[in-house]
């Protein structure tokens, strides 16, 4: 497994030409299984999009320090606490004279200034620029308060000049980001690395004839975002999802079911050997007794009564099925409106999961179909009410109390 791997890396972009580099950069760090994120300057926003960023990147890309509802998912001061390690790159002069000065004027100085970590600049100017004695007192003073300057390169520059100023290659960047994380001597590889997580996610479909089927509002955002998160965590991924519009996670194996039986089956044979299941899927309590083999005809004035069976409860089936073995850890999502708690902590007694993550669907802000969940996570040591966060954020903070339970 990669030294990177699910190391949490806030990377900034300043205004320079060597902005476009960053995409790759990115990609990088992504297939080393970094999580990155990417906050610019107005002026790097010049140079290259946020769009494009965000796209290669999987998480919002960060650009204003004043924007309230961005503030309001994840602060500058959480973001700077979330990173482990910070890299400005490409570093332009100005940004050096203004990290340098403990300016804090837009998000990336405020973040720079606010981050208690390992700090990395990439530089990258024209060669006059990089020789000026300003530069050069201001690389000192970064370098005094405890930075590390990578590069710049020598070689011919966008403007035509030759010399030192180059940003130094994507390649050496995740090289220089791998040498501090071995560096750092972590003696806590990540508790996924080489584990097996299956997850259900999105709703299932259950067939009323050939056309019309009964299904709920599930979106599948959280079971994707946290698919994404396990495989950042090193973890071997199999995401088993009914019907729903999202990307597959890059290095998650996919399976698309509909009705909840085919979950159940796909679920069983991928927990053979899994080590964590987590069933977020809003799987449909009741299908039909009997399927129509032709379309139900509309019968005017009659009404339509549709005999409705017990689906197997997917969860509760697998924890029946694992009996008193450790492996693989449990855990049920209660998507609830009223009582959420109590309801929570009898799911997690009667189905005999080991955890259970309650989430009170009845708001509009959190839960289906919204980016953003508030959750109370009950496990075998008590229960911890999470604040509201992004379902990424969110993703990554399960994984961290579910390994709790992991044997070795
Ligand atoms: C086409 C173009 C290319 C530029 N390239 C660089 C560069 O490579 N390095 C640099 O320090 N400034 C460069 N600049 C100037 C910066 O964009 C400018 O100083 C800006 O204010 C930097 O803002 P920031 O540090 O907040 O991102 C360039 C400007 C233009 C118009």
């Amino acid at each position: 497994m990669s030294r990177l791997a699910a190391r949490r890396i806030l990377l900034g972009i300043t205004g320079g030409i060597a902005a476009y580099k960053c995409c790759e950069l990115v990609r990088q760090l992504r297939r080393e299984g970094a999580e990155v994120q990417v906050l610019m300057t107005p002026a790097a926003a010049a140079f290259v999009t946020p769009l494009s960023l965000q796209a290669v990147s999987g998480r919002p890309v960060r650009t204003d320090l004043l924007d309230p509802s961005a503030e309001a998912a994840m602060g500058h001061i959480e973001l700077a606490r979330w990173g482990e390690v910070l890299l400005v790159a490409p570093a332009s002069a100005d940004a050096l004279a203004r990290l340098a000065q403990g300016h804090a004027n837009d998000l990336l100085s405020t973040c720079y200034l606010a981050f208690d970590g390992p700090k990395f600049l990439a530089p990258a100017m024209n060669q006059a620029m990089w020789r000026a004695p300003a530069t050069g007192r201001n690389v000192a003073q970064l370098e005094a308060d405890g930075a590390t300057v990578l590069g710049p390169a020598s070689g011919s520059q966008a403007c035509g000049d030759e010399g030192p100023g180059r940003m130094i290659e994507p390649a050496d960047l995740v090289q220089a980001l791998e040498a501090w994380a071995t560096a750092r001597g972590d003696s806590s590889p990540s508790p996924w690395a080489g584990r097996h997580v299956v997850i259900t996610a999105g709703p299932t479909r259950e067939a009323l004839d050939p056309v019309r089927y009964l299904t709920n509002k599930s979106s599948g955002q959280q079971g994707f975002a946290l698919a994404e998160a396990a495989v950042a965590a090193g973890a071997r991924v199999t995401l088993i999802t009914g019907p729903v519009s999202l990307p597959t996670p890059a290095g998650v194996t996919r399976i698309d079911v509909e009705a909840a039986q085919d979950m159940l089956t796909a679920a069983e044979a991928a927990c053979a050997d899994a080590d964590l299941c987590v069933a977020v899927a809003a799987v449909a309590d009741y299908r039909v007794a009997e399927v129509a083999t032709q379309k139900l005809k509309r019968q005017d004035g009659v009404p339509l009564t549709l005999t409705l069976v017990p689906n197997p409860d997917i969860i509760a089936t697998l924890a029946a099925q694992r009996g008193s073995r450790a492996r693989p850890v449990l855990v049920a999502f209660a998507a609830e409106t009223e009582n959420v708690l109590a309801h929570a902590r009898s799911k997690r007694s009667k189905k005999g999961v080991d955890f259970v993550v309650a989430n009170d669907v009845s708001r509009a802000d959190i839960g289906f179909n919204s980016e953003e969940n508030c959750v109370t996570v009950l496990g075998p040591s008590g229960e911890t009410a999470l604040p509201k966060m992004s379902k990424r954020a969110l993703s990554t903070q399960l994984l961290q109390e579910f390994a709790s339970a992991l044997t070795p």
